[in-house]
Parts: structure tokens; sequence; C-alpha cells
């Protein structure tokens, strides 16, 4: 294995979440942004450019992952493509390893898989590869989630005890490629997409801090999928003309709402809840991130749009409509929010940082592939749950071959 004083990172991918980990990078420290590979040739060059602009690396196009992974400059993949190119992804960067290159690590991106057969396979080729690993989960990272989990353990838990009920909730008003929207590219609607965000933010506030992730266990998962919005017709008509005909949810929806409550006990049996909640049918002004922590005596509570700066366009401004205010924006005029840096506050920046320094000190992450895997279990579990309308004791046979009806393009709503 290399070791280092100073990283390079090649991203697979160079769609939207690759620039906001590029606009990141200006607050990570020890590695640079070396290299891009993606079969867009040119939003590989723009990609590259932009991390060139911002000072975050000499990073250049790459024809292949193959030429990339072996390339001296870089020694950590960051996998950030579709989420149907997962596995091939990884066997490429496998197949690059066993010709002789090396890495020092790999992080990919959230979901690790579309289902856990898939999920399994990405952890068997990275025990493979035998490099470190991370399940890139930013919203853990989020510095004000991360204080406020800091200090009700710190104070409400020591003085009171812990916490029992976690809430999450991801939603904003649709994806913003045609994948996302199609369950068998994606393996899912907007469970698969966004609940991976806020079962995980659950867990991670119900675990005490420094304690391992298995320190609470999950019992059952009761959960239930709608799509309210996009099979309207009007809706389905709407996603049509701006995703394209292969997106068509008159025929073939995914769900654009999903609830799920998972059941854990502690060590000493004591009762958990983690309640998530997710959708693509939320029109406010972008995307909201919303979290809270209920213990005896205290609680804590996080919303994305309540970060304090707002700006007001009055009706008489008529101008184009963009992403230029907040992820997922949804309108131009009235009084809208500020989110001063969106790549720190949903944790990208933290998270990078943090990942970096566990690939540099040879420490393996404690949310690596693994995480990924029983995040992905948890999610399918809930699509049982939403199948069969009960409540599923953990871990349910058939697990391993569970395809949800959205991805197997049966789904009726
Ligand atoms: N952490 C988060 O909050 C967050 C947010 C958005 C997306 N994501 C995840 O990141 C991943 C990418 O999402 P995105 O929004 O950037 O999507 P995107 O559609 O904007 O970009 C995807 C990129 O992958 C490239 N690509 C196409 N075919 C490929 C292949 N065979 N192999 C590798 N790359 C290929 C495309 O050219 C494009 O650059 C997804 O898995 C998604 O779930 C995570």
């Amino acid at each position: 294995m290399k070791r280092k004083e100073r990283l390079g990172v090649g991203f697979i991918g160079s769609g939207f979440i690759t620039r906001f980990h590029i606009q990141s990078w200006v607050g990570v420290r020890d590695a640079d942004v070396r290299g891009i590979w993606s079969p867009n040739a040119e939003r590989a060059e723009e990609a590259a450019a932009l991390a060139r602009t911002l000072r975050v690396g000499e990073a250049r196009r790459f024809a292949s992952i193959e030429e990339m992974v072996a390339a001296p400059e870089i020694d950590c993949i960051w996998i950030c493509g579709p989420n149907h190119f997962r596995i091939e992804n990884m066997e490429r960067i496998v197949d690059a390893l066993d010709k002789g290159a090396t890495l020092v690590g790999i992080a990919c991106e959230k979901p690790l898989a579309r289902n856990a057969a898939e999920a399994r396979r990405m952890v068997e080729l990275i025990e493979k590869a035998g490099v470190l690993h991370a399940y890139l989960e930013d919203q853990l990272f989020s510095p004000g989630l991360a204080r406020a989990r800091e200090i009700a353990w710190a104070r409400g838990a020591a003085l009171s005890g812990r916490p029992y009920l976690a809430r999450a909730a991801e939603e904003h008003s649709g994806p913003h490629r045609p994948w996302f929207w199609q369950g068998d590219l994606q393996g899912g609607g907007v469970l698969n997409d966004m609940m991976c965000h806020s079962l995980e933010v659950g867990r991670h506030l119900l675990t005490r801090p420094g304690a391992p992730r298995s320190s609470i266990r999950p019992v059952k998962v009761s959960a239930q999928i709608a799509s309210l919005k996009w099979s309207r017709p009007e809706y389905a008509e709407l996603l049509r003309k701006s995703m394209g005909p292969e997106v068509d949810y008159g025929e073939r929806p995914a769900e654009d709402f999903a609830r799920a409550t998972v059941s854990y006990v502690d060590e000493g049996g004591l009762p958990l809840i983690v309640e998530a909640t997710t959708s693509w049918s939320f029109v406010g002004a972008g995307l909201r991130l919303s979290m809270e922590l209920l213990g005896p005596e205290y609680s804590l509570s996080v919303n994305s749009l309540d970060g304090g700066a707002r700006v007001f366009f009055s009706r008489r401004l008529h101008g184009a409509a963009g992403e230029d205010l907040i992820e997922k924006q949804n309108a131009e005029q009235g009084l809208m929010p500020i989110v001063a840096n969106e790549a720190a506050e949903y944790g990208y920046e933290a998270e990078n940082r943090h990942f970096i320094r566990c690939f540099l000190d040879g420490a393996p992450p404690e949310e690596g592939f693994h995480a990924g895997l029983e995040v992905t279990e948890l999610m399918m579990t809930a699509y049982m749950s939403a199948e069969q309308e009960r409540t599923i004791s953990w871990k349910p046979a058939g697990l391993e071959r569970y395809v949800p009806p959205v991805a197997r393009g049966d789904w009726k709503p």
C-alpha cells in the first residue's frame, strides 16, 4: 500500500455531486483533486478546470478508469457515477489493482448500491481490493448537526439518560437527471435515493459518540411509500417533457414519498426509534434537511433552511430560473433563505476532511462500505414492509435477493 504525506484524489463521474465535492475541497487538508474520469469528456474537462480554478489541485481528465487508477499521482478514488454503474465502476477499479496499480483508499457515494445483493457485491469487491474504504454520507458531518449531537449527548444524555427518538427528513421537489426517476436504473424512487441519508442520520444521532455502530441493533421496520404528486396526469406530462419519454410516470411511476420507522434496542435493551421521511414532492425554497433528537430532559433540532441570511426579490423582477441561491431551488421571487456555504453546511467539507485523514493515517473509517451495506439492507426491508403492508422483523429472510417493485417495474401506486 502507498504511504504518502499528501494524497491525490480521482473522481469517477463529473456530474452534480462531483462539483459539490470539488467545491468542498477548499476546506480539505492534505489532499488534492488530481483526476476526473467520466464518459462525457467535455464535462470531465469542465470539472477538472473547476478544481484548477478553485486551486484545489492540478486536476486533469483521464481517458479511462484504469488509466486514472494506475496514474502515480492518484492515491484515492471517489466513486460518484450513477447508481446503475456502481458495480461496473468498482470492478474496473479492482481489475486495475489486479494488474498492478495501487491505491490507498476508495470512497463511494450513497447509496452504496441499488439493492442488498449489489451492496454485498460492493463489499466483496472492496475486500478483494484490500484498500481502505469510505461510504460517503455527508449529512453525518453537517457542522450544525455534529455540534448539536455532541452537546445533546455531553450535557443532556449525561445528566438525564440516553436519547430515545431520532427524526430525520430530506425533501425537495425532485431530482435533476432522468436516471434518478427511473426505478430500474436508480434502484427505487425517493426511498432509495434519499432515505439512505435519513436512516443513517437517525442511527448516528441515537448512537453514543465513540460507540461502535453495532451498539444499537435494529429490531423491526415499518414503512409506507406513495406517489402523491408526480403520477398525477398533469405532473406526469410535465416530467415527460422535462426529463424525456423514458420517464413515464403514467406507466412506470416511482414513489415520491416514503416514511419508515425503525425500532432499535441499545446494549441494555432500551427501546429506541428512528423516524425517517423523504419526499420529491416538497415545494419550498429548495432542499430542506430537518433532524431532531429527543431525550428525557432535552431535544435538538436542525433545519437547513434556517441559516439566518435571507434575500427578497419583488414581483417586478422577472429573471431566469436557476439554482443560484440554493440546491433544488423553486423560486426567484419573494423572501428566500441563503445557505452561505452549501458544500460545508450539508457536510461534504467535513466528510472529505475526515476520510482523507483516515486514509492518510491508515485507519479504517467507521463509515465504510459495510455501513453502506447495512443502510441498503434497512432500505430494502422498508420496501418489503411497504409492499407487504406490515411491520417486518429484522433481518427478514430473502433480503439478499429482494428487489423493490419500483425497480422491478411492476409497482402500482
Ligand atoms: N450525498 C448526496 O447528498 C448526493 C447528492 C446527489 C447525488 N449523490 C449520489 O452521487 C451519484 C452521482 O449523482 P449526480 O447527482 O452527480 O448524478 P449526475 O447524473 O449529475 O452525474 C452523473 C455523472 O456520472 C457520469 N457517468 C455516466 N456514465 C457513467 C459510467 N458508466 N460510469 C461512471 N460515471 C458515469 C455522467 O457523465 C455524470 O458525470 C449518485 O449515486 C447519487 O446518488 C449523492
